[in-house]
């Protein structure tokens, strides 16, 4: 473990040890400076998240911003100046004319599968932002695509890259915490009316996908379901519209997982509260507990020991804008995906891992077993299934 090692006897006299953790170096040890090739990227979406890409490429080492792409021409014009290069409206024609080593996909949910498609069959490796997809089967296919051109295709899950949740998986893994038996993942968020009114896509089934799982509650599930790491069975969930009367998809849904090793995940997410509270993460595991959140983790050992580690942002790149509730790892996991590229190591978030996360999430949408605001909720979805409860009420979707 990379870190200092405290100790000290609580006044009941009993032994006891608080171990504080920190994170490995960024970049995995020293790098050959000398022999890094420079990666032409590309970023497609100059939205709200784009700015956690561009910061991150215009900063990294061995790094080029080759063009930038919006359909809104105002949105390309203003990054291309902010960021010294060239505007795009028309991705493919990008593609064609400048020929990048890797694209950044930040659009809508249901365009990064076309994007990724396009990319990937002109040579060009693809990251992509959380979801990959708003449907499995379409995710499954573009993994094999990139399988079979040989490219790296990454999708961003940057909390996993979040101190607390790299204390929390080295220790399952390192088996001081041992298997996961059971985990609860909570996140009690707000999103006022006008976060969906003023988006062309979100709050819509065909263009988000869902609401607040596919959205916000994507990454807490991805970290419970990393740290079990086992193959889920059975997905029962529940959705529900209680508070946004202007959108078609959930701002509220609960359910539970179940794992081929036994493991359970119980999860609730709602983006109808008043404020954002922190996302919790709870396990209960072979040999301890552990509860984490976005800005520490605290695990207690059978043995009466203790471990915390708080937060520890990233250093390499401070970003100009974004929203605080991101973090800031993304530039961690960019400098991964760029090494991996360069073929100096494997890809941890691939998108064939994404893929794990995807089946879930897709799950839930599609074996919901009940509902409420069912006039909101109701009709053809994006996959062409029904919403409104053609499977019986009870029915656990297997995956
Ligand atoms: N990792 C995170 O924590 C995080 C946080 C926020 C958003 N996201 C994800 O990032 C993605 C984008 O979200 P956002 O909030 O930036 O959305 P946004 O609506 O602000 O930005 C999307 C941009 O894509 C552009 N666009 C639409 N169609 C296009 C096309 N065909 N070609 C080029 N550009 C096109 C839009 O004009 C818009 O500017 C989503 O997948 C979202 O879930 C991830």
């Amino acid at each position: 473990m990379a870190g200092t090692k405290r100790r000290f006897a609580p006044g009941n006299g009993m032994a006891y040890a608080i171990l504080h953790y920190e994170m490995p170096p960024v970049g995995g040890g020293k790098r050959k400076e000398n022999m890094m090739k420079k990666c032409r990227a590309a970023v497609i979406g100059c939205g709200n998240i784009s700015v956690m890409h561009l910061d991150s490429i215009t900063h990294l080492e061995g790094m080029e911003l080759a063009a930038v792409c919006d359909v809104k021409r105002e949105r390309a014009e203003a990054a291309a100046e902010k960021y010294h290069t060239k505007a795009y409206t028309d991705y493919t024609e990008l593609l064609e004319k400048e020929k990048p080593d890797a694209v950044h996909l930040c659009l809508p949910h249901y365009l990064h599968i076309p994007a990724a498609r396009e990319a990937l069959k002109r040579g060009v490796h693809v990251l992509s932002e959380k979801p990959m997809s708003i449907r499995y089967e379409d995710a499954a296919e573009t993994v094999q695509l990139a399988k079979s051109c040989g490219l790296q295709y990454g999708v961003i899950f940057q909390c996993r890259y979040n101190t607390p949740s790299q204390l929390v998986k080295k220790r399952i893994t390192d088996g001081r915490l041992g298997r996961v038996k059971c985990a609860r993942s909570t996140l009690t968020w707000y999103r006022p009316e006008d976060y969906y009114a003023g988006s062309d896509w979100k709050g819509t089934w065909d263009k988000e996908g869902g609401g607040v799982i596919i959205d916000q509650a994507i990454h807490s599930l991805d970290l419970a379901n990393w740290f079990i790491d086992s193959t889920p069975v059975s997905v029962q969930a529940s959705l529900h519209n209680r508070g946004h009367r202007s959108m078609a998809v959930e701002d509220t849904g609960e359910g539970l997982v179940r794992y081929e090793n036994g493991s359970t995940l119980f999860f609730y997410a709602m983006n109808n509260y008043l404020v954002d509270e922190p996302i919790e993460i709870r396990l209960v595991c072979e040999n301890g507990t552990a509860r984490l959140s976005y800005d520490e983790a605290v695990i207690r050992y059978e043995d009466g020991t203790v471990e915390t580690v708080k937060n520890q942002p990233q250093r390499i790149v401070s970003y100009t804008g974004g929203k605080p509730y991101w973090g800031s790892q993304h530039a961690v996991q960019i400098d991964q995906f760029y090494r991996a590229v360069r073929g100096e190591e494997a890809l941890e978030i691939s998108a064939e891992e994404a893929l794990k996360i995807q089946k879930i999430i897709c799950e839930i949408y599609r074996n919901p077993v009940e509902r409420t605001c069912a006039e909101q909720l109701s009709g053809e979805r994006a996959d062409g299934e029904r919403t409104d409860g053609e499977r019986g009420q009870g029915d656990a979707g297997c995956v």
